[in-house]
């Protein structure tokens, strides 16, 4: 079983991340999806660990390119640091399934939106498949505001749930002390 070996030298590698065995679970996702609707201003609220964020006041701005692909601009207060994406909807039969990159050299990653209001709440899937045996996966649970309602995140985490993300896994963004004219 090379490929057994394999992993085991590189799951230590992705220890910052949260890698699950198993191909990766095909969670339901936003039906009717409109991309419109959901572009703008966004705030990180919790997420599953992603070695790439660091940092508070994390928030992303989706924009329509002219070419038809989706700027993606994540901020965040930590070391004024802003990172430039372009997401790209793969299939326009599964709109609510994007693909995300954040530079020409790194993959593109799935970027799925298992449910959004698009006027309080987001909830954003993304998984992995490593040789087919096992999987990592990364979870956003984004607002319209800093603080949205323990209703609203009750919520938001039950969806996530549902894609087999444990809610003692996700790690809260500090959304406290930001300037708020940082866009
Ligand atoms: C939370 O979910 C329940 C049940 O689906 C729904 O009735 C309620 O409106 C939701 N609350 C919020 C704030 O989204």
């Amino acid at each position: 079983m090379w490929w057994l070996y394999l992993l085991s030298l590189l799951l230590p590698l992705l220890s910052a991340q949260t890698y699950h065995w198993g191909p990766c679970p095909s969670p339901k996702v936003q039906p009717g999806f409109s991309l419109q609707k959901y572009l703008g201003r966004w705030f990180e609220i919790t997420k599953l660990p992603a070695s790439f964020e660091s940092g508070k006041c994390i928030e992303a701005n989706y924009a329509l390119r002219e070419d038809g692909t989706i700027q993606v601009l994540n901020k965040q207060m930590w070391r004024g640091r802003s990172i430039e994406g372009t997401a790209v909807v793969t299939d326009p039969k599964e709109p609510a399934k994007l693909g995300v990159s954040f530079s020409f050299l790194s993959p593109v990653g799935t970027y799925w939106v298992l449910y959004t209001d698009y006027t309080s709440i987001a909830v954003v899937y993304s998984c992995t498949d490593i040789l087919r045996v096992s999987h990592v996966d990364y979870a956003w649970i984004l607002a319209r505001s800093r603080f949205p309602s323990e209703e609203t995140m009750r919520n938001a985490t039950e969806i996530l749930e549902k894609a087999g993300v444990k809610p003692c896994e996700l790690i809260p963004t500090d959304q406290t002390g930001c300037l708020d004219d940082t866009m």
